[in-house]
């Protein structure tokens, strides 16, 4: 049986080398053709990534740092690299990228 599965975005809705809140509480970055997402949750304080709707700061296309306390995480595997969360991962959600179009499993946002 397939899960039902539903597009949270258009991939260029997604800033190239930046992030987008694509869904309620689910984090879209991109880089060129390839896109991650992740709930935005840090794992530092267990609060949003960011502090102003939709906007995330991100590095060299590459790094995600989070608006609190300045963990940076990278893009493709969510693991903090610097700061003080070091070690840490966000939490994956799988998407795939269909016809430019970010789709998502409807299980992976309950
Ligand atoms: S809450 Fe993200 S680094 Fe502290």
């Amino acid at each position: 049986m397939n899960a039902s599965k539903h597009a949270i975005c258009a991939l260029h809705e997604v800033p190239d080398g930046g992030g987008h809140e694509a869904a309620p509480a689910i984090l879209v970055l991109r880089r060129g053709d390839e896109a991650w997402a992740y709930r935005n949750v840090c794992p530092h304080f267990s609060i949003p990534l960011n502090y102003e709707p939709d906007a995330f700061w991100t590095y060299g296309g590459g790094l995600l740092m989070c608006a609190h306390h300045s963990a940076m995480f990278r893009f493709e595997d969510g693991e903090c690299i610097d700061g003080p969360c070091l070690g840490a991962r966000l939490e994956r959600v799988a998407i795939r990228i269909e016809d430019g179009r970010v789709v998502i499993d409807d299980e992976s946002i309950t």
